[in-house]
């Protein structure tokens, strides 16, 4: 029997992948350096005992969406939670993208915004970001003038009738922007905001790393959608749980994609607990901060340009080649991200901020690679 081929578009896909190297020090993919509380898994143990694993979870995971919107001081029905920020990212897309419709993404950006939505069949159109890397106002322009190119070029005749453009239904704003590091000014977010034709989806995952966030803004504006992932700050990659912040009818058509009980009973419990430990967690976050003004001026005075920062990580050119670069630090044991061969980032690598034990390695092994 011949198995049938894969949807042609997915055929053509690449998988999104990031290298796995077995080293000591891992700052390539934005982690907490350290583990969550002890405290916490104390208190998930016994929650996970008290909890009927032979149950399905609450399917609409009220308690865990109360403690959020709690946590926000917004109501349960503006939270959307799914399996890691990816999921959420997916579920807006699922609802609002598909054949016929596009999104608008300002590169270079999260290269998970634009795959995404290919997989769920919808048309990426991309503005670059300016010199600074931050969104130009004339951007959401281009990228409405890209769709209307788009619709000329795959209906010549004008068969859509009066259609004249394929406007983005989403338009993404990543800030603080991965892997830049760069939180949009209020200024530029407000030019995506007033001219954008759709949703607005700011990607916070790295929100808490930066001085001001986009949630402030929600009361103007009911078309953002600010999306946050337990991934950093809670020092919960492993787990998968993410969340957005919306108005309720967007939150609804999320909920309509979402596959019965998508969210276990034990993410739901973890993420509820999370939030007891606000705190710790802020105070990790302050000393991740203070390291990151370390690491940059450390980068600094090693001859390196660097990106100004309101994130967990750290873009950086190194002097000479950063391939080069990139290979010495793996023969120190240390991994960061080469993002040398992606468009506009000739010359750059990005690097995780880590404990300072994690970052002086760093610094070693960059010291002998220059
Ligand atoms: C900007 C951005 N959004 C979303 C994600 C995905 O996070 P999650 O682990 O919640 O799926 C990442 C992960 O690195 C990211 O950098």
């Amino acid at each position: 029997m011949t198995l049938p081929p894969p949807r042609a578009d997915v055929a053509l896909m690449e998988g999104y992948h990031s290298p796995r190297l077995d080293v000591k020090v891992r700052l390539n993919v934005n982690e907490a350096p350290e583990g969550p509380p002890v405290a916490f898994l104390e208190a998930l143990e016994q929650e996970v005992q008290r909890s009927g694993l032979n149950r399905y979870p609450d399917r609409s995971a009220t308690a865990l969406r109360e403690a959020i919107a709690a946590h926000h001081g917004v109501r349960r029905e503006e939270v959307f939670c799914a399996n890691g920020s990816n999921e959420v990212l997916q579920s807006l897309l699922l609802a609002f993208g598909g054949p016929g419709r596009a999104a608008a993404v300002f590169s270079p950006t999260y290269a998970l915004h634009s795959h995404i939505a290919a997989i769920t069949g919808t048309a990426v159109l991309e503005a670059e970001r300016d010199e600074e890397f931050l969104i130009h106002a004339e951007a959401i322009e281009q990228v409405m003038a890209r769709g209307a190119a788009m619709l000329a070029e795959s209906d010549p005749k004008g068969a859509f009738g009066t259609r004249r453009a394929v406007n983005p239904v989403i338009t993404f704003c990543c800030s603080p922007n991965n892997p830049t590091g760069r939180l949009e000014p209020d200024d530029r977010l407000d030019a995506v905001l007033t001219r954008a034709p759709g949703l607005v989806v700011v990607d916070e995952a790295y929100g808490q790393f930066a001085p001001r966030s986009a949630l402030e803004r929600r009361g103007e504006h009911p078309e953002l959608v600010v999306v946050r992932t337990f991934s950093k700050t809670w020092s919960l990659a492993g787990l998968r749980l993410g969340y957005a912040v919306a108005d309720p009818s967007v939150i609804e058509a999320m909920e309509r994609v979402t596959l019965p009980y998508h969210l276990d009973t034990i993410k739901q419990a973890a993420g509820r607990l999370a939030l007891d430990f606000a705190g710790e967690m802020q105070a990790r976050v302050a000393r991740l901060v203070h390291e990151r003004g370390r690491l940059s001026a450390e980068l600094t005075a090693l001859g390196c340009s660097v990106v100004p920062s309101d994130a967990n990580f750290i873009l950086f050119s190194p002097p000479g080649d950063a391939k080069a670069v990139w290979s010495t630090l793996v023969e120190h044991s240390v991994l960061v991200r080469d993002v040398s061969s992606w468009p506009r980032l000739a010359g750059y690598l990005r690097v995780t901020v880590g404990t300072p034990e994690e970052d002086d390695a760093f610094l070693a092994g960059l010291r002998a690679a220059l």
